[in-house]
């Protein structure tokens, strides 16, 4: 408004506004909410999630990220707070559950101390020294560990499997998940380095998860195209192309006017030898298999099965650079170009009968550094989740072979960092000390989510960390399994402590994110078309203004 009383309009026609409180409030409401949704599945005791999406597809997972990507979150903060679980996925793999849990925990402290008229600011400076604090404490906690020792890496594996479907096979699959990664590792000055695109991982449902296994190569979810060609080829030389074995069709409509039969066939017949052309091209190159990622016509396969020659076609561009870093092969786009030096080398190149499919298997390439591990499961849902779970066990290992230093889990750690924060907190003044010992609080909420998931009593649980830190029991968590406290050490418990520290770093941010807004402004949405009823959707119509009208 003017002095003079007129409006003066900044903004577009129908944009809302949300301000101070009132905004934070919601904002706040939001991320909790996230948080609730996930913290049940948090630990060995933790429960797995049932979504349906808008087509009736069903997942069922515990992996924080994918309850997070598949439920359709509309508000802005809540929006935050999914993308930590999705950081922390890409940058550490395992953990996404536990840093939504701290999030929230975070934001839920913050609230207590903003009806305490304690300034937001205040309080995100207070965090942000807390979080610093955490994490030279956590450093000088962490166990330093040999990065090529295998049993390190099979019990960090062990730990991320605790939590999931495949716990019940972890002893096993733990072992293939160390041996898949370490087979990729390379050494790259003082350390070593993972490169997760080494690892193929493929999966088919039909059998137990107990045949699960490591493959030493690359396994292509394709058949042989011809039925006249070997279907097995020793002393492999593979062609790779990615243009196709067809004659391209003009991009113009031709008429062609004939008026003797003798002409179709000429016709026809110039097309046969343009195809039995390229096919020589390969034989001469001195190939015996031939992997493309295009289309292959009929008479180019008839004439590649009469040499002989093992062809697979439409392979992914994924596994096209797959082979091609495995088998030393180069991918060729103009047949002319084609030569013996292009050819890439394995032992052996086979087709094998898995389940109802048939696949072929590239093994014993030049380049050991290519493998894949074949998922299997029982069902469709089961096998999808224990692809996720072995995800997560082969970035844990890789976090450990690439940051060799660990922690336990259990919450021990962050029942020592909220111990440890809370002593540094007296020698801070002011209300800066309120807002790390809020910190310190909210770190808590991993251990008492972790007992409370597994039937224990919140309260008792909290007194005994407390006590047991305080006579410097550092390892001190909950033994989920057996239902008490314990020191988490002696069970043989252990996580990188990239993922804990990945967990604090994301936590904190989004938290301060969200907690330093004051004001949202949300322009009109465009109409969408009418969805599905009940289609997802936790904002409702008008997104966050959804969430609006929240009180205390
Ligand atoms: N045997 C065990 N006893 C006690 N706690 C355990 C045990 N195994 C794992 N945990 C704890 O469970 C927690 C991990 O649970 P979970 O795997 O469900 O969540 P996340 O790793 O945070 O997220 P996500 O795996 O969904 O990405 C960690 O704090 C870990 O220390
Ligand atoms: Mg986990």
């Amino acid at each position: 408004m003017t002095q003079s009383g007129t409006p003066v309009l900044i903004l577009k026609e129908g944009t809302s506004e949300n301000k101070g409180r009132d905004a934070q409030r919601n904002n706040i409401f939001a991320a909790k909410l996230i948080a609730e949704i996930v913290k049940s599945s948090l630990g060995p005791r933790g429960m797995d999630k049932m979504l349906v999406d808008t087509l009736g597809d069903v997942t069922i997972t515990n992996d924080g990220a994918t309850i997070l990507k598949e439920i359709d979150v509309q508000h802005p903060a809540a929006k935050m707070i999914v993308e930590i679980s999705k950081t922390t996925d890409n940058e550490v793999g395992d953990g996404t559950t536990s840093a939504v849990v701290l999030a929230g925990a975070l934001i839920e402290s913050a609230e207590e101390l903003i009806r305490d008229n304690v300034h937001p600011t205040i309080i995100v400076d207070g965090y942000r020294k807390a979080a610093n604090k955490s994490l030279q404490t956590l450093d000088k906690l962490a166990i330093k560990v040999d990065p090529t020792d295998r049993k390190w890496l099979v019990k960090i594996a062990h730990t991320s499997m605790a939590s999931k479907l495949i716990s019940k096979e972890s002893d096993q699959l733990a072992d293939l998940a160390a041996d898949a990664v370490l087979a990729v590792a390379e050494k790259v000055g003082e350390g070593y380095r993972v490169d997760m695109d080494d690892i193929k991982v493929e999966k088919k449902p039909g059998s137990g998860l107990k045949q699960t296994q490591l493959i030493k190569g690359i396994v292509l979810d394709k058949e042989v195209v011809h039925a006249g060609m070997p279907k097995r080829i020793d002393g492999a030389k593979i062609a790779l192309l990615n243009s196709p074995l067809e004659i391209e069709k003009t991009e113009f409509d031709a008429k062609i006017n004939i008026s003797d039969p003798s002409q179709i066939k000429k016709f026809l017949d110039e097309e046969n030898s343009m195809l039995k052309g390229m096919v020589d091209k390969i034989i001469q190159s001195g190939a015996n298999v031939v992997v493309c990622q295009k289309g292959i016509d009929d008479i180019a396969q008839h004439y590649l099965a009469k040499n002989n020659v093992l062809a697979v076609r439409r392979v992914k561009e994924s596994d096209m650079t797959k082979l091609s870093k495995a088998t030393g092969g180069r991918i060729v786009t103009n047949l002319d170009d084609l030569s013996e030096k292009d050819l890439g080398k394995a032992q052996v190149v086979e087709e094998r009968k898995v389940e109802e499919d048939k696949w072929v298997f590239v093994e014993g390439a030049r380049n050991p550094k290519a493998i894949t591990l074949l998922v299997r499961g029982a069902t469709q849902r089961v096998t999808d989740e224990a692809e996720r779970s072995m995800h997560d066990a082969l970035m844990v290992v890789k976090d450990v072979i690439e940051h060799p230093s660990v922690v336990v889990g259990g919450g021990a750690p962050e029942a020592e960092l909220s111990y440890q924060l809370r002593d540094w907190a007296n020698s801070l003044s002011g209300r800066e000390q309120l807002a790390v010992q809020k910190y310190a609080d909210a770190l808590e909420s991993i251990p008492l989510t972790l007992a409370e998931n597994a039937g224990m009593d919140p309260i008792d649980t909290q007194v005994e960390l407390r006590a047991k830190h305080g006579q410097g029991k550092k390892w001190w968590g909950v033994n989920v399994l057996e239902g008490k406290t314990g020191d988490l050490e002696t069970e043989q418990v252990f996580e990188p402590n990239a993922v804990k520290e990945q967990i604090i770093k994301s936590a904190t941010e989004a938290a301060s994110m969200i907690l330093r807004i004051d004001d949202v402004i949300a322009s009109t949405k465009m109409k969408a078309p009418p969805g599905p009823p009940g289609g997802g959707g936790m904002g409702g119509p008008g997104g966050m203004g959804g969430m609006g009208g929240m009180e205390d």
